[in-house]
């Protein structure tokens, strides 16, 4: 080896395998901050969210009430059911405690046998919890037949 004194990397040629990488890297980079910043793509991660969300919401059982107004051996269930779930906080003749009164005419979220199944198969925001995973469709179609006549019409 003779040293000439003078620097020898640029006798080497780059690899063209690295400079692939090097403006791919640099591309994708670049692709990358454009579709993910809002300002340039309008992406938002909670425009995925809410899609996600949805989408979750549709797989949910949709309202499935079972009619058992006035149906007296229904109701009697309802009761006890009503006792011991309910009760602590809506009181054991609804009047309400913790929880709001439910033999008014009018209700915060809808007083219709939909509205009143959604009250207590998802919940409410404060403080109702959602008990269609404790205590099933049916005994909340129940509960919602005890209610029913204790409203003021
Ligand atoms: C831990 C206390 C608690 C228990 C137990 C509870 N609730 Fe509630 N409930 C609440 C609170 C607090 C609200 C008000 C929620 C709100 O305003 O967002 C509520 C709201 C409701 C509503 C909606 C009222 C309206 O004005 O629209 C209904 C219907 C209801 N509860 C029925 C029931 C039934 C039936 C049960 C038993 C299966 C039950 N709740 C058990 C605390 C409770």
């Amino acid at each position: 080896m003779h040293d000439t004194g003078e620097p020898q990397e640029s006798h080497n040629k780059i690899p063209k395998g690295w400079l692939l990488f090097f403006f791919g890297m640099i591309i994708f980079m670049i692709g990358y901050i454009v579709s993910y910043t809002p300002a340039i793509s309008g992406w938002s991660f909670y425009k995925g969210f809410e899609k996600e969300m949805a989408a979750a919401a549709k797989t949910r059982p949709s309202v499935d009430v079972k009619h058992f107004s006035g149906d007296k051996e229904a109701i009697k269930e309802g009761k006890e059911i009503f006792a011991n779930t309910c009760a602590p906080c809506h009181n054991a003749d609804a009047t309400g405690g913790i929880g709001p009164n439910l033999t008014a005419a009018t209700l915060k979220f809808g007083a219709t046998e939909k509205d009143i199944y959604e009250s207590i198969a998802n919940g409410r925001p404060n403080g109702m919890p959602p008990f269609l995973q404790q205590i099933g469709s049916e005994k909340i179609s129940k509960v919602i037949a005890f209610l029913e006549p204790l409203r003021k019409k």
